[in-house]
């Protein structure tokens, strides 16, 4: 897997990707149509650099590896959600998953493909939203990352169902996001996880089975981060939006 050339270059245009990108609109939140027209517009006038997507790291995340090093699979069907340029969903297939990767922006969608061509995933593009009806219910792994914390106001309420939803009876959802504490205000986006917003897919039908607090250093920041993973019981009734 291809690994971000963080030279001053690159920096350089990621600085000056993400200055342009905070203008345009959509950029600070909104509904579901103002977000998809900024993310659309994150891939779309990147012009194939990925400098110029901002969270774009051409590498898989570690807590992802680190989480899936013991837990190889033999053909268990994977879903990664907002998958942009391909990297996590190219680690849950390396781990020996059937994965299916989605995200809203066809411009990602083609940009992962391109990057491996020789990937036994299925890229796609759809929405968080209005998925594919035969996807509900249907993972054995569903991955998230980075994508709630992406969202806000109304659709970020709609969020947590909209993921838990494609769990399967006995299946798991990992959870990478930026956290924060309780009540902390955040002037977003990233917006961070709280612990009542984790809490919500107990409500939704899911055991927490483990999380793990961690935290990303950015030069001086130090951006707390957590992993998390709940599993749905055996006896899955169907769960709307
Ligand atoms: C912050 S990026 C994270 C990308 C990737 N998961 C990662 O960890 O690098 C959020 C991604 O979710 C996608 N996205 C946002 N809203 C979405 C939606 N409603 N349906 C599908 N994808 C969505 C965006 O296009 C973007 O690629």
């Amino acid at each position: 897997m291809s690994a971000a050339p963080w030279d001053d270059d690159f920096i350089r245009r990621r600085d000056a990707a993400r200055e342009r990108l905070d203008t345009l609109f959509g950029a600070k939140g909104g509904n579901r149509e103002d977000r998809s027209t900024w993310f659309d517009a994150v891939y779309d006038t990147a012009e194939g650099d990925p400098a110029a997507v901002p969270w774009a790291d051409l590498a898989p995340k570690q807590e992802l590896i680190d989480w899936l090093a013991d837990k190889a699979a033999a053909g268990e069907s994977a879903l990664d959600i907002g998958c942009g340029l391909g990297d996590n969903a190219e680690a849950l297939a390396a781990a020996g998953y059937r994965t299916t990767a989605f995200d809203l922006s066809a411009t990602a969608i083609q940009w992962a493909r391109a990057r491996f061509p020789q990937s036994p995933i299925g890229y796609r593009a759809a929405n968080l939203f209005d998925p594919p009806p035969e996807w509900i219910g249907a993972f054995d792994l569903v991955h998230e990352c980075y994508t709630l914390q992406a969202l806000h106001g109304e659709l970020r309420e709609n969020g947590f169902a909209a993921i838990a939803r494609f769990v399967a009876p006995g299946g798991r959802l990992l959870v990478i996001s930026r956290s924060a504490e309780e009540g902390t205000e955040s002037s977003g986006p990233p917006w961070p996880l709280v612990p009542s917003e984790l809490a919500r897919f107990a409500a939704l039908g899911l055991t927490c089975e483990e999380t793990f607090a961690y935290e990303v250093r950015r030069g001086e920041r130090v951006i707390p981060h957590i992993r998390a993973v709940w599993r749905r019981g055996n006896g899955y009734p169907g769960q709307g939006v």
